[in-house]
């Protein structure tokens, strides 16, 4: 129909080379996710040289399977939404460079997605008429942040870790623990059985009025906790020790997250990126939430981590907004929430 909005999203931003169409911000009509997991599980984490080269593989039979599956072609599409940051620069280019190039073809107008605005928009895939203001959790590999939507497209970072980020905290545990690649996935399995108040260890708590988060102590407590066990040449059993340190992990992020939505009134709370995925994670948010009155909402697992639908959703909205990108649109693997608004002038 002539008034349709149909988005092809693309996200190449660290190991997944992924696309998908949406249909007037509401129909998904496809999704193809093509993983380099195991690619990259023989070197216990992501190759940034070999993630580039997978993605020039498989960018272009990736967007055809996407469209063909939709019953589309370029010609159908009004616009192609591609990640441009943050992640890895080599990876990122890729996709950069092939929407650019595809868009160009097409003589169909490009928008750039900032990958964290992303997660956060996976959330509108499960409930697109989502009310402001929104608190949202983003918990990925790169990155914890707690952001206040105002309304769409808009956001206001209220903290963020100073350290690491809770899906690396999550990975780094996971290999000291001997569990292997992707470690958050793995340590949520190994705690099933455990006993989280195995261990007793710490949760940060930083300054009085901070929003912040810090995930290092928590990690270098269970590092230490092992490596002791070993000098003293003691067996720990894995499944406390991944189970300690998840709930301990979730504490921290309830603790703030809870006490944000409290202060900002924001009625509506949204999760997003990978460790949002874990069930213990949602499980507590959800059940604070309701204790509050307020409303909870999480993307399925398949749309917390990597993926071209939270890309072309974002992109929907952005179209609504006549938010597009010039043919000078680059890759830049630091990119920040804070930035993209600023850069776009709408706060
Ligand atoms: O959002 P994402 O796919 O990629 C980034 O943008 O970083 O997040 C990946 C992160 C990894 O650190 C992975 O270990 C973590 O999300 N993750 C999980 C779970 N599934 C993925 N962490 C805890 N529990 C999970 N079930
Ligand atoms: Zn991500």
């Amino acid at each position: 129909m002539a008034d349709d909005i149909l988005i092809l999203g693309i996200e190449t931003s660290c190991d997944e080379t992924a696309a998908a169409v949406l249909l007037n911000g509401r129909r998904l009509l496809s999704q193809v996710i093509s993983s380099q997991t195991e690619t990259h599980a023989v070197f216990g984490g992501v190759v940034p040289e070999i993630a580039s080269r997978e993605h020039c593989l498989r960018l272009g039979p990736t967007v055809q399977t996407a469209l063909a599956e939709a019953g589309a072609g370029f010609a159908d599409l009004s616009a192609l939404a591609v990640t441009y940051g943050p992640g890895l620069v080599g990876s990122l280019l890729v996709g950069v460079s092939g929407a650019k190039a595809m868009a160009f073809a097409a003589g169909k107008p490009l928008i750039a997605v900032n990958h964290l605005e992303a997660h956060l928009y996976a959330n509108f895939l499960e409930q697109p008429d989502l009310e402001f203001p929104l608190l949202a959790l983003l918990v990925s590999g790169g990155h914890t942040h707690l952001v206040l939507m105002p309304g769409h497209l808009r956001y206001r970072v209220l903290g963020r870790t100073r350290d690491d980020a809770a899906g690396e905290a999550f990975d780094k545990v996971a290999r000291a623990l001997g569990l292997g690649y992707p470690g958050g996935p793995l340590l949520e399995q190994a705690a099933k059985v455990g006993d989280p108040a195995a261990f007793a260890f710490p949760r940060a708590s930083l300054e009085p009025g901070s929003w912040d988060f810090s995930f290092s102590g928590l990690k270098s407590a269970v590092l230490n906790v092992l490596n002791r066990a070993r000098l003293k040449g003691e067996t720990l059993r894995t499944a406390d020790v991944a189970a300690s340190f998840q709930q301990a992990v979730v504490d921290i992020l309830a603790q703030k997250t809870v006490a944000a939505l409290e202060t900002t009134g924001a009625r509506t709370l949204a999760l997003g990126g990978g460790v949002a995925a874990n069930q213990a994670l949602r499980h507590r948010l959800r059940a604070e939430t309701a204790a509050l009155g307020a409303d909870f909402v999480c993307p399925r697992p398949l749309y917390c981590t990597d993926n071209g639908a939270m890309v072309a959703m974002c992109g929907h909205q952005r179209y609504l907004a006549a938010s597009f990108a010039d043919w000078r649109l680059n890759a830049i693997p630091g990119l920040s929430l804070q930035d993209f608004y600023k850069e776009s002038g709408k706060m």
